[in-house]
């Protein structure tokens, strides 16, 4: 995930949503910075912060948000705990606003622990969560009257290792190009099995089993899949239903249908490009491992 292109879009939709009186400036010191986050809840998290801090501007303000790394020499004590040495993506947000005192700072991420009147008091808690999840640290500086800043800590992976794993890849793929393969399923244990069998043999696997998510995830994805396995009888979307979203977003979507029975399923003309075939369950693991590795 690129998180330069994350804070600039977050700081773009605050433009939209937080009071006229409140400018918002998002600066990077660095280039592209791609990071593995779980992209929605990083998101959130940075959204979250850019809210309190439009709360604690109620006559208006600056909210700034920055991107920058950091290399720590050693440890850093943060909120969420110790950070070991190494480099770090740091998303900083900061406001001008009321700030806070001793005590307040002290139970900030509790959750609900609020001091407005409409407060949840869960809008920390939850990005202290996330933080956690990724492995980071967060800090907090802030001052009466002066304002608040938030520093989200993400380790980031170095270029060396990055590569090493992917080389590791090519190698377990026997010659084959390494392929990416998103599985569309709603039964948890077929799902779960087939990935771990594509893994194994050194695919890029992702899943989801809920067919209303599909859509959303190959958007921000196309570029990176290479093949969608896709149920054809799920809950809420039927696998022809999420086809065509796919083929809306990249018409070029190649995908392998699995479905209860398959005789007398014919691949309309118009997109047997698309439709790589259809394979009836219970599937062979190997079979479909073959049938993709077919395709050019
Ligand atoms: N930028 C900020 N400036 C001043 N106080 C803040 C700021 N961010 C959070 N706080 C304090 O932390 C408390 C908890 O925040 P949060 O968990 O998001 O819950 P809520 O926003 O519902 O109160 C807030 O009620 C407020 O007292
Ligand atoms: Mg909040």
């Amino acid at each position: 995930m690129n998180l330069d292109e994350v804070v600039k879009g977050i700081s773009e939709m605050m433009k939209h949503t937080l009071d006229k009186s409140i400018s918002i400036i998002y600066t990077s010191k660095v280039g592209d910075i791609n990071i593995e986050v779980d992209k929605s809840l990083v998101e959130n998290a940075i959204m979250n912060l850019c809210i309190n801090a439009s709360d604690a501007m109620p006559e208006g303000g600056q909210l700034e948000l920055t991107l920058d790394t950091e290399c720590l020499h050693e440890r850093l004590q943060t909120y969420s705990g110790y950070l070991e040495e190494g480099e770090y993506a740091v998303v900083t947000v900061r406001d001008n606003g009321k700030g806070m005192n001793e005590a307040t700072i002290n139970r900030i991420f509790e959750p609900f622990f609020t001091t407005k009147e409409a407060g949840t008091g869960v809008g920390l808690s939850a990005v202290i969560g996330v933080i956690r999840q990724h492995n980071g640290g967060v800090i907090v500086t802030s001052q009466l009257g002066k304002g608040t800043a938030f520093q989200l800590y993400f380790p980031m992976k170095t270029g060396i290792e990055e590569k090493n794993i992917k080389e590791e890849k090519k190698r377990e793929m026997n010659g084959y190009p390494v392929m990416n393969i998103l599985i569309v399923d709603d039964e948890p244990i077929l799902t779960q099995v087939l990935h771990q069998f594509l893994e194994s043999k050194g695919c890029q696997v992702k899943s989801i089993t809920d067919s209303r998510l599909v859509a959303h995830y190959y958007e921000d994805h196309r570029d990176e899949i290479d093949f969608v396995i896709l149920d054809m009888l799920m809950p809420y979307l039927s696998g022809t239903e999420v086809f065509e979203r796919l083929y809306a977003i990249d018409s070029n979507v190649k995908v392998l249908y699995l479905s209860g029975y398959t005789e007398g399923v014919e691949i309309p003309e118009e997109y047997s490009d698309n439709i790589i075939g259809f394979m009836e369950k219970p599937v062979r693991l190997n079979q479909v491992y073959e049938m993709l590795i077919k395709v050019d």
